[in-house]
């Protein structure tokens, strides 16, 4: 039954499938832009992302009940990025998820840059549900680590996702933006907490998207849960998790979001809590253990921490971890010391696998490999990558092809009464044996092209030293104790189920599944009952209902599977993480 949920995008993404294993890589970054943070442009194909409406029987819209919503998250191949479909007003845009940052922010129609030739929010269009702020001048500014930047004004609108309504949501809209998207993508939803949001830095009720929705008790439970996969097969819910993919809620392990000390000066009246970021346990390669060494030990108590970030097509670790993960990978070698980039055989046979709260995550070789290299097809590049060290002592960043390897779930805390907790449910066999050589093979020849690249096949001498720069957080001054906050979190009318000392009521938590979608029945000259999967039409993106003045936009290009499988590679930005 669930199955047939999922066709109709599929039969749509099909042409993308072929680009399977093809992974896009940005080039080597340059030694000053050398970034944590590695935005991806969205792009390609026109799939259908709201699974609705369809002709005769059987339609069905993604299922919900008042207070949890579940919606399709779809995967863009080139640039290996998630995005899914809301509303402002009545106005549908395809937003970019991104974990690691907190605002909401869309491009408006005053922005003439080139990065803003996508559907825009109009701003002469009179959306009864928009409120202005300080008369539009309350500043939005967003950068990130690899330079790109938007900028606008903060505004309020009621946002729309399935059947949950959010009135008077503060989000940016965006008049300047180097910040490029491709696939119709109009911006970015942010799903981290208040202090790491730019809005709410500026703007007391400026309150993020998912925070607005736990502090108003508005879902079952303040959490939301995200299935990535490589097709749009994905989904997002709010306040349930997809009881689809998570078929045994017993199963989720959950972990203490890990809180930070004050800022230098001060952090508001946000809570301690400022990134998805949990202790990183170990690492093991093939089974055998590593334990991470962190940067900054003395302010992270000896441990390593890692940053959970859906906008991040990568994993991204330091350079002592990673260099001794390939250390173990027979055949491995560090082929761009700047991009801490290295390849292995593409017959690699190692698993490697991250520990939380020693419960162990597996990625088998065709989680963790991008893909072959042009002219060296033996050799595939590899995650992780090594990074800088980042100034907030976050070692690890697990981006997409981690989080595909399990459902993740992101609940917010409760006020005085619950911690903000990860659960992670794994999707793999965490003792399972190294696939075979010939289904990693198998694999990647179906990726109808290999990774074109400039890095050089040669081994490359060690780095010798990074400089290391100072810690950003005033240390001195340690994060709360108990981690329990008395605001900030969701509000305290929810009573707590994960905190319970230890013991989690998991059967508490509401599931949601997707809806069967859109099949038509025809009856053929031959009386045969004929069942088509097709699609609804997509919503009309950037289109407020009954709009002409102005309507028309920018043309967002032709779909750029082309210029993937032409093996191009553009500049590759990634939605993540805010420079502090
Ligand atoms: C529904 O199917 C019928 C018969 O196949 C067709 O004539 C009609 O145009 C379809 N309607 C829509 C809205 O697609
Ligand atoms: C639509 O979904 C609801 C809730 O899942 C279900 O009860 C109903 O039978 C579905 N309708 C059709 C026509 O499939
Ligand atoms: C969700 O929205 C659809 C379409 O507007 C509506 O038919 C359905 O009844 C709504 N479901 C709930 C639970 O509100
Ligand atoms: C959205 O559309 C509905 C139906 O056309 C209308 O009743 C409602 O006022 C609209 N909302 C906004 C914010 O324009
Ligand atoms: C603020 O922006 C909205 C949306 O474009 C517009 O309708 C309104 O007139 C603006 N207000 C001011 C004071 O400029
Ligand atoms: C935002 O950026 C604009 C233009 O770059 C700048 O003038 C303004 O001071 C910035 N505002 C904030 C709050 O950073
Ligand atoms: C984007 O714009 C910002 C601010 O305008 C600028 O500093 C940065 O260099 C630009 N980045 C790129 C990649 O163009
Ligand atoms: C889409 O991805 C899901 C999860 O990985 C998988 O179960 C499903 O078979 C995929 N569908 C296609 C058509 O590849
Ligand atoms: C923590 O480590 C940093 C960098 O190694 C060092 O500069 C700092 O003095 C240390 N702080 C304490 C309290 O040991
Ligand atoms: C996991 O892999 C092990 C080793 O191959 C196997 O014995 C076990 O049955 C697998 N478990 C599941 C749930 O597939
Ligand atoms: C890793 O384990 C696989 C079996 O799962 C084995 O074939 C392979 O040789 C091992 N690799 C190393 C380097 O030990
Ligand atoms: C767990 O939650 C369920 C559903 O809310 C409830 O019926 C049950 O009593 C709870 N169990 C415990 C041990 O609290």
């Amino acid at each position: 039954m669930f199955a047939l949920a999922f066709l109709a995008a599929l039969a749509i993404v099909d042409g993308c499938l072929a680009l399977g294993g093809l992974r896009y890589i940005r080039p080597p970054p340059s030694p000053s832009v050398r970034s944590l943070t590695h935005r991806s442009s969205l792009t390609s194909i026109d799939e259908k992302d709201v699974i609705n409406v369809g002709n005769s029987t059987s339609a069905n819209t993604t299922s919900v009940s008042p207070n949890a919503a579940i919606i399709p998250v779809v995967f863009s191949p080139v640039d290996q990025t998630y995005y899914s479909v809301i509303s402002t007003g009545n106005t549908s845009f395809r937003v970019a998820l991104d974990t690691g940052s907190a605002d909401l922010w869309l491009v408006s129609s005053a922005c003439k840059d080139q990065a803003c030739s996508v559907p825009q929010y109009q701003l002469g269009y009179e959306s009864s549900t928009f409120i202005p702020v300080n008369g539009n001048q309350t500043a939005f500014n967003v950068s990130f680590a690899d330079t790109t930047a938007a900028s606008g004004f903060v505004a309020l609108e009621s946002i729309q996702v399935s059947n949950l309504t959010i009135p008077q949501q503060a989000f940016g809209l965006v008049n300047a933006s180097n910040v490029t998207f491709h696939n119709d993508v109009s911006g970015i939803l942010g799903l981290g907490f208040p202090r790491l949001s730019r809005i709410f830095s500026s703007l007391t009720n400026g309150t993020p998207f998912f925070a607005t929705m736990a502090q108003r008790g508005q879902l079952a439970y303040p959490l939301f849960g995200l299935s990535l996969t490589l097709n749009s097969s994905g989904s997002l819910t709010l306040g349930a998790v997809d009881g689809s993919v998570v078929t045994n809620l017993s199963l989720i392990q959950w972990n203490e979001v890990v809180p930070f000390a004050p800022l230098l000066g001060s952090a508001g009246n946000a809570s301690s809590y400022l990134q998805w970021t949990i202790p990183l346990s170990g690492i093991q390669v093939n089974g055998t253990i590593l334990m991470p060494q962190p940067t900054y030990p003395n302010v992270t108590s000896n441990g390593s921490l890692a940053l959970l970030d859906a906008g991040t097509p990568g994993i991204f670790g330091p350079y002592q971890d990673v260099s001794r993960i390939f250390a173990s990978i027979d055949g491995s070698r560090l082929v761009d010391s700047d991009a801490g980039q290295w390849v292995v055989p593409c017959d690699a046979s190692e698993t490697i696998a991250f520990q939380f709260g020693g419960k162990t995550y597996l990625l088998q070789p065709t989680d963790y490999l991008m893909g072959p290299v042009s002219g060296t097809p033996d050799l595939c590049l590899s995650w992780p990558r090594a990074s800088l060290p980042s100034s907030d002592g976050i070692d690890w960043q697990l981006g997409s092809p981690f989080l595909r390897t399990v459902y993740s779930i992101y609940s917010f805390g409760i006020d005085r009464k619950e911690p903000p907790m990860i659960g992670l449910y794994a999707l793999r066999n965490a003792t399972a044996p190294a696939q075979s050589s010939d289904v990693v093979q198998a694999y990647f020849s179906s990726a109808s092209a290999t990774i074109t690249t400039n890095l050089p096949n040669v081994l490359l001498p060690t780095p010798s030293s990074f400089s290391i720069s100072p810690y950003t957080f005033n240390a001195s001054i340690t994060a709360p104790q108990g981690k329990i906050m008395a605001s900030g979190l969701a509000t305290s009318t929810y009573s707590p189920v994960l905190a319970t000392s230890g013991h989690p009521n998991q059967t508490a938590i509401l599931t949601v599944t997707p809806s069967p979608t859109v099949f038509t029945f025809v009856v053929t000259t031959n009386g045969e009952l004929v069942t088509s999967i097709s699609s609804a039409p997509a919503p009309s993106l950037g289109q407020p209902p009954g709009w002409t003045s102005g309507a028309s936009r920018p043309s967002a290009g032709t779909p750029m599977l082309m210029t993937a499988l032409a093996g191009i590679l553009t500049a590759c930005t990634l939605l993540t993480r805010l420079v502090l």
